[in-house]
């Protein structure tokens, strides 16, 4: 028995140790073909990156995001969680840069209007609740700074922008976690003379991804979920931290069959658990193709 303890207690420090040392900075460019343009349109390529968390310390991270600029993408949205610190927006803005070579867009994440605060590692299975955070962040600072540097916010707005030389239908919500959402000031049919119609939100709550669906989007794109950050090697996510389902945490799916939806699992950690497990931080080149 005793055995069994200690070799449990060392495989489980191994684990922490290579999830906050090696796997937290193992950044991955993942890439997903997406089956949603219009029959005789040209296939878009759409960066999407989300929950940052960006520090003004972490250079190796600030270097891996402004050299998503070489993917050359056709577009770019951030679904928010950008900032991790009151200080880290001129971090930010350097790492975003590179970045407004393509028309960008953005939409806030709950850890951009509040900073995140130390939990017990015993609520980690406990959901966190809309009051579960720390103290306010500069978001609207930032938000105008992104504005500036040539960002499109999308809180709450919809709108159509030319991509590529194609029309391409956008719609955001302010962060549904925080209870921000106010999914009625965009409601409406989606825009039907455009190549695609795409929802940007930060947190994949099923309300929303109905809202969406039933108003005619063909693709949703969010975060928030970190992909579950700490996971079983080869099984779901332990916690999502919002409603979707576990097995659905991450990646690529499908809503009802008539849309898809991308969560992004993300770039950062909560700095109170640095930590990245069977999980690892990314962000995702989406291919959109004809649907055939
Ligand atoms: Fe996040």
């Amino acid at each position: 028995m005793r055995r069994a303890v200690t070799t449990l207690g060392a495989a489980g420090t191994g684990a922490l140790l290579y999830g906050s040392l090696i796997e937290r900075n193992a950044f991955t460019l993942r890439t997903f073909d997406v089956p949603v343009l219009a029959p005789d349109a040209a296939p878009l390529r759409v960066l999407h990156v989300s929950d940052l968390h960006i520090t003004a310390s972490q250079h190796r991270k600030h270097a891996w995001i402004r050299a998503l600029a070489d993917t050359k993408p056709d577009l770019v949205i951030n679904t928010g969680d950008t900032l991790s610190a009151a200080n880290a927006i001129p971090a930010v803005l350097r790492a975003l840069e590179p970045l407004t070579a393509f028309p960008a867009v953005f939409v806030p994440g709950n850890n951009d209007y509040y900073a995140p605060r130390f939990r017990m590692p015993t609520k980690y299975f406990r959901q966190p609740t809309h009051r579960d955070h720390g103290a306010p962040l500069p978001w609207p600072q930032l938000a105008t700074a992104l504005v500036r540097q040539g960002w499109l916010e999308l809180t709450h707005v919809r709108t159509v922008l030319k991509v590529a030389g194609q029309r391409v239908a956008l719609a955001g919500t302010d962060d549904p976690h925080l209870r921000r959402a106010r999914y009625d000031s965009i409601a409406g049919p989606a825009e039907t003379g455009a190549v695609v119609r795409i929802g940007v939100t930060h947190s994949p709550e099923p309300f929303l991804l109905r809202r969406f669906a039933n108003d005619g989007y063909d693709l949703v794109v969010a975060g928030h979920t970190h992909g579950g950050q700490v996971r079983l090697p080869f099984g779901p996510a332990i916690v999502t931290n919002c409603g979707i389902e576990r097995s659905r945490a991450r990646w690529l799916h499908q809503w009802d069959d008539r849309m898809y939806f991308h969560i992004c699992a993300g770039l950062g950690t909560n700095p109170f658990t640095p930590v990245r497990f069977a999980c690892r931080p990314e962000a995702t080149l989406l291919t959109l193709l004809p649907r055939s």
